[in-house]
């Protein structure tokens, strides 16, 4: 681009017959910013028509199908492109992408008459520009990431979007704005990069007739970057939705920067997590799924995202394991699911969103790296759902009825699905089958009581410890557990606990050892829906925990010892008596430490173990133990934004051993993961606002505290910051062999 700004650029304006008047706006403004030609589309029977453009421009604000495109000219626009133009796609052009050959995923909402109205009456809308893209030349001359770009309007436009679909070739480049409020579900502007050419799309609130001032500005600022981006065939293209492990890598070292983002618990590369799925050792790597948005970082449009360890504590990002199909019981997501081994072959079988319904699909490894998966033509593999039994439904489902364990006795399977039942409460459903694919009702397995243990259970799974079984479900606030014994038909409830007393939800497990479960769950965001898209990641996993189950038929859980692999540097401090207003800061500091602290309480009211703690105290977050035997994370002066949650947290009672507790607690960037006593957890998020909050001090309240140990380790980053390349790929990691 020369001085003259998009000025130097010559535009092909493609119209087919007469210009509508939106079409004759958008020609108009065009020429205020570029040379701007009407190319009729029945006049372009070849590249060679087409070639002098710059860009070419294809606006329409009515349906693509109205009118026939020869298919000469749409395999011209195709050539011209992968040879290196740059094409522009408004409104209702988008959903050319398929006919062009850009994207075999055309968009998914299509109205034809949208106004964009808020809740309380006519607002501007606008864009939601994902943090990755903000400096990017299309958005060039803006400084925030909402912006504006179309008033009120009393007449309707044409509106598309990807809502429950993305895209699967192109990347979303901004969702959209309306009233103020963020609608991240509907992504808008989306970026190609088909051969060596580059296109736009742009489904909604980029429209030029009725545009009036303050608007008009933003508008011209925007059209200015599309034209540049598209017409300087200099500039780099976007890449296209990141794929390869490599790509996805890199996405996640743009994160570094972000004080928030942890460094050694596994996050997404970027975008949206939620659960873990399909944990799996084979050919001894583990390889753990997540359920992942690809489209930016809200739930929506879920694959199952990939990686893999050899230790379990570096992870390798892999390419995306199962994707939605366009067509199939799928379609609106690759809801959880587990991995079983038929007969050798890696076989997950997960929940299929479409529509209103809910269905079990399976999925088949077609090699050892399960990269690649085939999903089973006859999904889904269970098509009736048991109405009969009173199955939860509501205006969105037809019933609630989803996630999935599955295992193998004796050559039968048995398999888990999670529901509500309306005359009682959550309630985890047992099938029975020979084959994976022709599956016979058992009946539930235990229905829960709706007010005590949750209306609707997700992600079950059953663990066996030998003597008596756990039956562990996430019951839409967080994961509990009943123990009891499973005859193969029905389980005996005895007793029951929470696994996790903070954000921690679908935990997953596989064995690992006589007695023992290694186990994973979804440490949840604790900020607002505006904070998570700025910051353009969403959702932390767990450490690796595991879990056993003791006399008291209580299931205790404690990090895996494989973590001691990160440790650097160690302070220890001596043993020692805290009076009443004693404070102890250790030199140690940091947002990535592992901090473990045996203490007695004796007659004083509480012990403190202070985390995040800025030089002036303004934030901090201290781990109160008290007298009542109770652990409160207090995050009331946590962050200084009004973003996080400031809730305590609890855990009502950590059963002190001999009167001595144990906390052993893991800071990561804002995340707050804890264990006492190697039996109770509880995972906090936290988000301090200053570089500074990274202060550790350990405070006496209302008496004399003994101190037994103090040791406090900086943890290493399980990625290298050098050169984007995780710690793993680069050398063997050191084992710990801890254990
Ligand atoms: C639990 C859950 C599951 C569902 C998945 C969808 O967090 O709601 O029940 O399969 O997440 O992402």
């Amino acid at each position: 681009m020369d001085d003259n700004g998009t000025s130097s650029y010559t535009v092909g304006f493609l119209t087919t017959g007469e210009s509508t008047v939106e079409q004759q706006h958008a020609q108009a403004f065009l020429e205020s910013l570029a040379t701007v030609e009407a190319v009729a589309f029945d006049a372009v029977e070849s590249k060679n028509v087409i070639d002098e453009y710059d860009l070419l421009w294809w606006h329409r604000d009515t349906p693509v199908s109205e009118e026939t495109i020869s298919a000469d000219a749409l395999s011209a626009l195709t050539s011209y492109v992968e040879e290196g133009g740059g094409l522009y796609l408004g409104l209702y052009a988008l959903d050319a992408v398929d006919s062009l050959g850009i994207d075999p995923h055309p968009p998914d909402q299509i109205e034809s008459t949208y106004v964009p109205n808020h809740t309380f009456g006519q607002q501007p809308a606008g864009f939601l520009i994902k943090a990755r893209y903000e400096e990017s030349t299309v958005f060039d001359g803006f400084s925030a990431l909402r912006v504006n770009t179309q008033h009120s309007r009393k007449q309707s436009t044409p509106r598309l979007a990807y809502h429950n679909r993305v895209p699967q070739n192109g990347d979303v480049l901004a969702s959209c704005v309306v009233g103020g409020e963020d609608r991240p579900a509907e992504n808008s502007i989306i970026a190609w990069s088909p051969g060596r050419g580059r296109v736009l799309g742009v489904g909604q609130h980029l429209v030029f007739s009725e545009l009036s001032e303050p608007y008009e500005d933003t508008v011209r600022t925007l059209v200015t970057g599309l034209v540049s981006h598209l017409g300087d065939s200099e500039e780099e293209a976007f890449s296209g939705r990141p794929k390869t492990s490599d790509e996805l890598t890199e996405m996640r070292v743009e994160l570094e920067a972000d004080t928030h983002q942890p460094t050694y618990h596994f996050t997404p590369p970027a975008n949206w997590m939620n659960d873990p799925n399909g944990i799996v050792e084979y050919d001894g790597i583990y390889h753990l799924f997540y359920q992942y948005n690809p489209a930016g970082p809200y739930h929506g449009s879920i694959h199952w995202g990939h990686a893999t360890s050899d230790d379990l504590v570096h992870w390798e990002d892999r390419p995306v394991a199962l994707a939605p199909d366009l067509d199939g019981p799928d379609k609106d997501g690759c809801w959880s699911g587990c991995t079983v081994l038929d007969d050798g072959q890696p076989t997950v079988v997960y929940t299929g969103g479409s529509g209103g319904d809910q269905t079990p699909c399976l999925a088949r490894a077609t090699d050892d790296s399960l990269d690649e998966w085939e999903k089973h033509p006859g999904n889904p593999v269970i098509e009736d759902i048991p109405e009969e039994l009173g199955i939860l439904s509501n205006d969105e489902w037809n019933a609630e009825f989803r996630d999935h364990d599955v295992w193998q006795e004796d050559g039968t399977w048995y398999h888990l699905i999670g529901t509500g039942l309306e005359d009682g409460g959550g309630a985890a459903i047992l099938y029975t089958s020979d084959t994976l694919t022709e599956w016979e009702l058992v009946g539930p397995l235990l229905v829960g009581d709706r007010h005590e243990d949750g209306p609707l259970w997700e992600c079950p799974e059953l663990l066996d410890f030998g003597e008596s079984q756990v039956l562990q479900v996430s019951n839409y606030d967080k994961v509990v557990y009943f123990v009891g014994t499973f005859d193969g038909t029905s389980f005996d409830r005895r007793a029951d606990g929470t696994l996790d007393h903070g954000n921690y939800y679908a935990a997953q497990s596989i064995p690992h050892g006589e007695g023992q479960y290694l186990s994973w769950g979804w440490i949840r965001e604790d900020r607002d829906g505006a904070a998570q898209w700025d910051a353009g990641w969403s959702g932390v996993m767990s450490l690796p925990r595991i879990l056993s189950l003791d006399e008291a038929d209580t299931l205790r859980v404690r990090p895996t010892p494989e973590i001691e692999a990160l440790r650097g540097h160690h302070q220890s401090l001596p043993k020692q008596t805290l009076s009443s207003g004693d404070s102890v800061c250790p030199e140690t500091s940091g947002s990535a430490l592992e901090i473990q602290v045996t203490f007695e309480l004796g007659d004083a009211e509480a012990f403190e173990l202070v985390v995040g703690e800025s030089p002036d105290g303004a934030e901090r977050t201290p781990i109160r133990y008290s007298c009542e035997d109770e652990l409160v994370v207090d995050r009331s002066a946590s962050s200084e934004s009004t973003a996080p949650s400031s809730d305590p947290q609890c855990i009502p009672s950590i059963s002190a051993d001999d009167g001595l507790v144990t906390l052993h607690v893991f800071v990561d960037g804002s995340v707050v993961e804890l264990f006492a006593n190697e039996r109770e957890s509880l995972s906090s998020r936290i988000y301090p606002t200053r570089e500074d909050s990274t202060g550790v001090s350990l405070n006496a309240i209302g008496g004399d505290i003994a101190i037994h140990t103090v040791d406090i380790w900086e943890l290493d980053s399980a990625f290298s910051p050098d050169d984007g390349k995780l710690a793993s790929q680069q050398a063997s990691p050191t084992n710990s062999g801890m254990d």
